[in-house]
C-alpha cells in the first residue's frame, strides 16, 4: 500500500511470474463458504453475538443463507452505541432479512458499572467481560447452541499471532467473545477469517446488504466508551452521540464519507471557559477525529478544509448542550492509535 505501483508489482509477481489465474470471487467464496459452514454445522444449533458492526453482521447474514433458522442472533445492547444504530440492526435483521434476533437492553447494567471507572484498560475488560456474561446467560436461555459464531477478520488473526512465535504486546485489550467457546464448550464458526475489511464489504454486497450499512466505518466493541476518556455516564455518552451525529452528517453532506476509514468524536474529561451572546460559557471540549487507512494497522489524519471543520465546530458547540469549545486531531497511527483509548 506504501509503495508506488505496489499492487501492479504483486500482480505481476502472481500472475506472471507465479503463473496464477486470479480467479478467485466473491460469488465463489460465498458458494464456498456456504458449503463449509453446512459440513461444520450439520443439523447443529449456531448462536452469533451481533455487534453492529459490518463483521458480525456479514458473518451471520452468511450462515443464515446455509443454515437457515438453526442460527439465532444475539445482540448485546450495552446503550454505547453511535445515535441509531443500535435501532437500525434491529430493523434489518428482523425486518429485511428475518433472522431470529434477540435483543438484550443492557444498558442500565454497563453504565452501572462503568460508574468510577477511568482506567482505559479497566474499561475495556469491564466492558469485554460484561458483554460476554450478558451474551452467556440469552445463549443459555436459547438453549442447545454447540457453535458460536463471530466475525473474525484476518487482522485479528494477525494480531493474535506474532511472526516471531511470541505473543506481542498488548496495546489494547480488544473486545471480542474471547474465552465463552471453552467456558461454555462451544465450537467456532468463523467464516470471515481469511478476510480483510474490504472483502468482508465486497462479500457483504454479494449477500445484499445495503451500501449505507455495508460501507459503514469500522466501529469498536466497547463502543463510545473508549471516546470518552475519564468516567463514563449516560449523560456524557448522550452529549457524545449530539456531538458525533452532526460531525458525520456534515462529513456525508460534504461527500467525503467513502473517503475516510474512520471520523468520529470524542468528549474530552476537560472544561474550558467560552463566551456566548452575553454569557460566560464553562464546558466540555470536543475532539473530532478523522483518518484513512487501509486496515486500521496504521493511519493518516485526514486533511480537512479548515472551512469544514469550522463549520462543524460552529454546528456542534451551538446544537449540543455541553460542549464549548472543538479542537481536530492531528496525529497519525503510529505513533497514535485511532481510538483515544
Ligand atoms: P486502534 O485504536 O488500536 O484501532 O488504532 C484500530 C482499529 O481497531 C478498532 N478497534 C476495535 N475494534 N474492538 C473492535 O472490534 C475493540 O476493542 C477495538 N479497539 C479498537 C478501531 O476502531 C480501529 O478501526
Amino acid at each position: 500500500m506504501h509503495t508506488p505501483d505496489g499492487g501492479k508489482l504483486i500482480a505481476n509477481f502472481a500472475r506472471h511470474v507465479c503463473g496464477l489465474k486470479g480467479d478467485w470471487t466473491m460469488a465463489e467464496f460465498r458458494a464456498t463458504k456456504i458449503a463449509e459452514i453446512r459440513e461444520q454445522v450439520g443439523d447443529g444449533k449456531v448462536i452469533c453475538g451481533l455487534s453492529g458492526g459490518v463483521d458480525s453482521a456479514v458473518a451471520a447474514v452468511l450462515i443464515h443463507e446455509a443454515i437457515g433458522d438453526q442460527l439465532t442472533c444475539v445482540f448485546v445492547d450495552h446503550g454505547l452505541m453511535r445515535s441509531g444504530e443500535a435501532e437500525q440492526v434491529v430493523s434489518l435483521f428482523r425486518g429485511s432479512y428475518n433472522i431470529p434476533l434477540v435483543h438484550v437492553n443492557a444498558e442500565t447494567l454497563f453504565m452501572k458499572g462503568l460508574e468510577g471507572v477511568t482506567d482505559p484498560e479497566a474499561k475495556r475488560k469491564f466492558i469485554g467481560k460484561t458483554f460476554i456474561d450478558v451474551f452467556e446467560d440469552e445463549a443459555k436461555k436459547i438453549g442447545g447452541a454447540a457453535f458460536l459464531a463471530q466475525g473474525t477478520l484476518y487482522p485479528d488473526v494477525i494480531e493474535s499471532v506474532s511472526f516471531t512465535g511470541g505473543p506481542s504486546v498488548t496495546i489494547k485489550s480488544h473486545h471480542n467473545v474471547g474465552g465463552l467457546p471453552e467456558r461454555m464448550n462451544m465450537k467456532l464458526v468463523e467464516p470471515l477469517r481469511e478476510l480483510f475489511k474490504d472483502e468482508v464489504r465486497e462479500l457483504g454486497r454479494e449477500l445484499g446488504l445495503p451500501d449505507v450499512f455495508v460501507g459503514r466505518h469500522p466501529f469498536p466493541g466497547p463502543g463510545l466508551a473508549i471516546r470518552i476518556p475519564g468516567e463514563v455516564n449516560k449523560e456524557r455518552c448522550d452529549i457524545l452521540r449530539k456531538a458525533d451525529l452532526i460531525y458525520l452528517e456534515e462529513i456525508r453532506n460534504a461527500g467525503l464519507y467513502d473517503a475516510i476509514w474512520q471520523a468520529f468524536a470524542v468528549l474530552l474529561p476537560v472544561r474550558t471557559v467560552g463566551v456566548m451572546g452575553d454569557h460566560r460559557t464553562y464546558d466540555n471540549v470536543c475532539a473530532l477525529r478523522a483518518v484513512t487507512s487501509t486496515d486500521g494497522m496504521t493511519a493518516d489524519i485526514y486533511p480537512f478544509d479548515a472551512s469544514f471543520l469550522s463549520r462543524v465546530a460552529t454546528r456542534i458547540i451551538n446544537e449540543v448542550k455541553g460542549i464549548n469549545r472543538v479542537c481536530y486531531d492531528f496525529t497519525s497511527k503510529p505513533p497514535g492509535t485511532i481510538e483515544w483509548e
